[in-house]
């Protein structure tokens, strides 16, 4: 049987929050742990670039990605790393898959769309930061794609592309993607209980020092509800948190400390332990990863030459569909390969 590819990325913008461990890095551990699995974990720099210009922080950020998925799991032995920067073959699909997509298409993308003003916000590369994403997943075969709920479009997007040139010229060439989105219709909420969101500046970073963690869960917006009332586990972002890492178990007794009245002072108490006892390994290792920039740098090498084999396989044969740079053996539908 093929091995199923399952792919994901997260963009070098800022230090990986908690929305980010949810929604894309935990179930990329799990799928990898699971039989016939080829998992790449990629940092689609190009993809900072439509609205993050800092070359020193890029480049920690980076590195920052990669130290944080392998402290929390992510083996490297198993999983593929590497940076979007690094795999030219994805630039030259990217050009590929604009000629085939229409221009309503991307008018419809909210990506560009959230902005408020298109005209001086919009840059052409978060117009067209659908098709860059296309060619990243579409390029290595993707069959799975963990993202969060936000993704969604854009895995349609992608699998749009893939399904309009398949047709086309009849053939095979790209394998359809498949949003996993995990929790779907949950909200991951940040500091203020919006979506936690670097755009937001309300997230809480994985690997924040422990003062810093406490710090920032203290910050954790609450509602006025007099302070020994029970308190309502719906609407509070506290309980929303506390429930994304803890035990059915533990979940419980918490909700039972709300309707007992809880003091919110406790609440952040007990979300910043379980937070801290859950983290306080994998940080101690992310540390050791952070002050070895060499060894994630090898890292990142590695993955991307294991990836740019799959890559200009994939290549190789969407040039030879379109008649590009080849001479073609056979006349027809396209459907042979070189
Ligand atoms: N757009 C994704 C995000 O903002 C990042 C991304 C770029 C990505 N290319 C991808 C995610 C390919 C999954 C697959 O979170």
């Amino acid at each position: 049987m093929r091995d199923q590819v399952v792919l994901t990325g997260i963009k070098p913008t800022g230090m990986l929050h908690l929305g980010n461990w949810v929604g894309a890095i935990r179930p990329t551990i799990e799928l990898s742990h699971k039989p016939n699995m080829k998992t790449y974990f990629f940092i689609p720099d190009y993809h900072a670039l439509t609205n993050f210009k800092s070359p020193d922080k890029l480049c920690e950020y980076t590195y920052g990605a990669v130290a944080t998925c392998i402290a929390l799991g992510l083996d490297p032995s198993q999983v593929v790393f590497y940076r979007q920067s690094d795999v030219p073959e994805v630039f030259e699909l990217n050009w590929i898959l604009a000629c085939f997509s229409p221009k309503g298409l991307m008018d419809r993308a909210h990506a560009y769309k959230m902005k408020s003003n298109p005209n001086s916000d919009v840059n052409m590369g978060l117009y067209t930061y659908p098709i860059l994403m296309a060619a990243d997943i579409l390029l290595m075969h993707s069959n799975w794609v963990p993202v969060g709920n936000d993704q969604q479009q854009h895995l349609e997007i992608a699998r749009d592309l893939a399904r309009r040139f398949n047709q086309q010229y009849r053939t095979d060439v790209f394998t359809l993607p498949e949003a996993l989105i995990s929790l779907a219709g949950v909200v991951i909420p940040g500091l203020d209980g919006r979506k936690m969101s670097k755009s937001y500046h309300n997230t809480i970073p994985i690997f924040a020092p422990p003062e810093h963690l406490r710090k920032l869960v203290f910050h954790i917006a609450t509602n006025s509800s007099g302070i020994h009332d029970q308190k309502d586990i719906e609407t509070s972002t506290i309980f929303q948190l506390y429930q994304l890492f803890s035990t059915p178990k533990q979940m419980e007794d918490l909700k039972r400390q709300y309707q007992n009245g809880i003091v919110w002072k406790d609440a952040k108490e007990a979300l910043f332990s379980l937070l801290d006892d859950q983290l306080r390994g994998p940080r101690a290792y992310y540390e050791t990863l952070m002050d070895n920039p060499q060894k994630l740098e090898r890292i990142l090498q590695e993955g991307a030459s294991q990836a740019r084999e799959v890559a200009s396989k994939t290549l190789e044969r969407v040039r030879y569909t379109l008649g590009i740079n080849q001479k073609r053996k056979t006349h027809g539908n396209g459907s042979s390969r070189p």
